[in-house]
């Protein structure tokens, strides 16, 4: 299969790039410099002259807080650019696969959230994203969309590198503990997504919605305390409510996912945060 992945130089598009080498498929890697997903020529001239059969779109605007200040761009990139994939996908039987977010929520719920739940977004990044995710879901190319959650890695700004760069300059830190979710290896998203294209015969001709992120549940502060445990930081952390740390876009409580759907039809085991964490030391 020939895979284009879009936003190749983010955080998530770079693991890609780490698992490619093994994988048995030929990969082409873009970011906005070579292939502006905002321009739909673009996409259908790079797809048709390279015989793309998939695209893995990790292009997005993720800026939480600044896209309450710029809710055109939000939606530029994260609904009318996801258009102009659809339709290429669509002119050129090409299928999609598209990462979405946790923060389609409003995070008013108790149990893990399925795919069924009803969405309703506190800020423009999750209204965007979720705009885009109808668009695919509403269309008829074969299509994956796959929700994930607090995605960090050793790349990219990320709450996981900017604690490890708080950690070392100071002595004491304070960090919201009213804010659940699940922290999310970039690299084991990527992987799973690998599995869900080895088995793209079960999703051919049709259009699933998937939760995904790692096992177990976590505060930022839980978070925070167990990246300073594994890279052994004396830096202090301090819980304190989201209150005492205002932020532009407004966060879900609560975001945790339920992910049985994706480990039942790919019969796939996900491992703990905590496991994950401990990797990125290897
Ligand atoms: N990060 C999280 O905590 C999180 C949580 C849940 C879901 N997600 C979702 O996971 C996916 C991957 O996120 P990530 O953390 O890897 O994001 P990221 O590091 O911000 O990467 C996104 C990439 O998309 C590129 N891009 C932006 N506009 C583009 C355009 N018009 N055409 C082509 N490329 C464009 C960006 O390039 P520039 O840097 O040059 O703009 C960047 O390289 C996204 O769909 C995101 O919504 C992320």
């Amino acid at each position: 299969m020939n895979i284009l992945v879009t936003g190749g130089n983010g955080q998530l598009g770079k693991q890609f790039q780490k698992i490619s080498r093994d994988a048995s498929h030929r990969f082409f890697f873009n970011d906005k410099a070579d292939l502006d997903i905002c321009q739909k020529d673009q996409v259908s001239t790079f797809v048709e002259k390279s015989n793309i059969n998939l695209i893995i779109n990790c292009a997005a605007y993720t800026a939480v807080d600044l896209a309450e200040d710029q809710r055109d761009t939000a939606f530029l990139v994260n609904r009318d650019a996801v258009k102009n994939l659809v339709e290429v996908c669509d002119q050129n039987r090409v299928a999609l696969i598209h990462i979405s977010t946790d923060y389609v929520f409003d995070g008013n719920h108790f149990r893990p959230y399925k795919e069924t739940d009803k969405t309703n977004p506190l800020g423009v990044y999750g209204e965007s994203k979720r705009a885009g995710e109808e668009l695919i879901l509403n269309s008829e190319i074969s299509a994956l969309v796959i929700r994930t959650s607090w995605l960090y890695s050793s790349e990219g700004h990320n709450f996981f590198n900017t604690m490890l760069r708080l950690g070392k300059e100071r002595e004491e830190l304070n960090v919201v503990d009213d804010q659940i979710g699940s922290p999310t290896y970039a690299l084991d998203l990527a992987k799973a997504v690998l599995v869900c294209v080895e088995k793209s015969k079960l999703w051919k001709s049709k259009r699933e919605l998937y939760h995904f992120s790692n096992e177990g549940v976590a505060s930022w502060y839980d978070f925070t305390k167990a990246i300073f445990d594994c890279y052994q930081m004396r830096c202090r952390v301090n819980p304190i409510p989201s209150e005492q740390f205002p932020t532009k876009a407004k966060r879900p409580f609560f975001s945790v996912l339920n992910k049985q759907k994706f480990k039942n039809d790919f019969d796939y085991n996900i491992r703990h945060w905590n496991d994950a964490l401990k990797s990125t030391k290897i």
